[in-house]
């Protein structure tokens, strides 16, 4: 997909800018996708928000608004988020430093009396209950 579109490459502080100009109405999961699919961010304009941890992977705040926050997620080689979801929350992701893997999941049972469900792997992406594991690569 993205060798059909046009990529501009902007330094993260006018990437937030552009993201934060949309509109409550204009911020849509589809708006939001096509931004981030038809922006890309400057890899080296992040380095005062990339923190590495040997313990554990960690996140930095770049901008918050009423709308959204943006942050870096910083993995080592081989470090890699639990499974979780987000609940009312959606999330967006580019990697512009080194490569990612994605695991979604989709709840199979839900047992509300005992709080548990049971998740099974998909490749489904796009679901409003799917669960996500991340690996750096
Ligand atoms: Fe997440």
């Amino acid at each position: 997909m993205a060798g059909n579109v046009a990529i501009e490459q902007l330094a993260i502080a006018d990437w937030v800018k552009g993201l934060a100009a949309m509109s409550t109405r204009e911020f849509t999961l589809q708006n939001v996708q096509d931004y981030v699919i038809r922006h890309a961010v400057l890899p080296e304009t992040l380095d005062k928000y990339c923190y590495f941890s040997k313990g554990n992977y960690t996140r930095n705040l770049i901008f918050k608004n009423d709308l959204f926050e943006c942050m870096t997620v910083c993995w080592e080689i081989g470090q890699h988020s639990r499974i979780h979801n987000h609940r009312d929350q959606n999330c967006w992701m580019s990697a512009p430093i080194g490569r990612l893997r994605v695991q979604n999941y989709h709840v199979d049972r839900r047992d509300t009396a005992h709080g548990t469900c049971k998740i099974i792997p998909t490749a489904r992406r796009q679901h409003p209950h799917l669960f996500k594991a991340l690996r750096q690569l």
